[in-house]
């Protein structure tokens, strides 16, 4: 399946498009130290829980997502604080591995690609092009029902569609399957969960956020220091930083070459959450323009 990317960048040129006609507008080109005892209350809290929101508080998200429940925004009153954070609690690690910084670059880095995935921004909206984060949640217009039925291991069910959906727009039965394995939905049978709740759509981003899948490190390795690079990844420039977490999301479509708006849009919006964050510096090989893609 090396040849097909995982999420397909069409889906939202095809939204933000759409959305720039509903609002007239043009659009951009969518779309272990410190940390342990830290923020943790006992109790109810559980690990994640008091690591993540006390990285990102309730202020913090809405200053983040500044346009997310516009009512020109089609996902408005769907990506809740609270599913975010419920979210985060299936996975300890995010946000939860490395010092202080080390944590808030991981936060920062996964918000920002889920941003870019649904974001309803372009150069000249309000407050910038990347305070529009969360604002899809489902792909309009899908082209076709993403069903790869050479993958046997996860076949599609008739009358379903695997176009994208949630906050990394999950997208084909090869993704929901594994996804809803995991997760304890039936992703090949009920996809439609996954826009139809938020705590549902904010795990399916975690879960690929955190899942390896051979030859790609999970981005979580990537941004926590834990990537350990084969000789063919480094032959193909594929060193830490955010930009390789943009090579595992999209990279047969933007890495590797010059001029790729969506990956400025990426790093766009990371820099913006980084600052958010107290300044937190963002690291090194913020782009993939020299990164070979994994399916080369
Ligand atoms: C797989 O899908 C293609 C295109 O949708 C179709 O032409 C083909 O017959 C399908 N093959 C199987 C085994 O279902
Ligand atoms: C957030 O979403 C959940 C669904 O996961 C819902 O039960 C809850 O009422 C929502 N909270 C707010 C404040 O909208
Ligand atoms: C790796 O990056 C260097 C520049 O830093 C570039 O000259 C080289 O072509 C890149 N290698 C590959 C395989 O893209």
């Amino acid at each position: 399946m090396a040849a097909l990317p995982l999420f397909l960048r069409p889906v939202l040129l095809a939204a933000a498009a759409c959305l720039s006609v509903s609002v007239s507008i043009i659009s951009n080109a969518g779309v272990a130290e410190a940390g342990f005892g830290f923020g943790y209350h006992g109790g109810d809290d559980d690990w994640s829980k008091s690591r993540v929101a006390s990285i990102v508080t309730e202020k913090l998200y809405s200053d983040m997502f500044k346009h997310k429940d516009d009512t020109a925004c089609p996902a408005h009153g769907f990506y809740n604080y609270t599913s975010f954070l419920r979210a985060a609690e299936r996975f300890p690690a995010f946000g939860g591995d490395g010092d202080a910084a080390t944590r808030k670059r991981e936060v920062a880095a996964f918000l920002a690609q889920i941003s870019h995935e649904t974001t309803g921004g372009w150069a000249t909206a309000p407050d910038g092009p990347y305070a529009w984060g969360l604002c899809f949640k489902e792909e309009i217009s899908p082209a076709s029902n993403y069903c790869d039925n050479t993958t046997t291991e996860w076949p599609c069910v008739a009358g379903e569609s695997y176009h994208g959906r949630g906050p990394i727009q999950l997208s084909w039965n090869f993704n929901y399957g594994p996804a809803g394995q995991a997760l304890g939905f039936d992703g090949l049978g009920n996809p439609e969960v996954v826009a139809g709740d938020p705590e549902v759509a904010f795990k399916t981003a975690l879960w690929f956020w955190m899942t390896p899948r051979s030859p790609k490190p999970s981005c979580h390795d990537v941004m926590v220091g834990r990537y350990r690079p084969t000789d063919a990844d480094v032959a193909a420039n594929r060193t830490a930083g955010f930009g390789l977490t943009t090579n595992i999301i999209n990279g047969g479509i933007e890495c590797g070459k010059t001029g790729v708006p969506q990956v400025d849009d990426r790093i766009g919006f990371f820099r913006r959450y980084c600052e958010l964050l107290g300044g937190v510096d963002v690291g090194p090989n913020l782009d993939c323009t020299q990164q070979q893609p994994y399916s080369s």
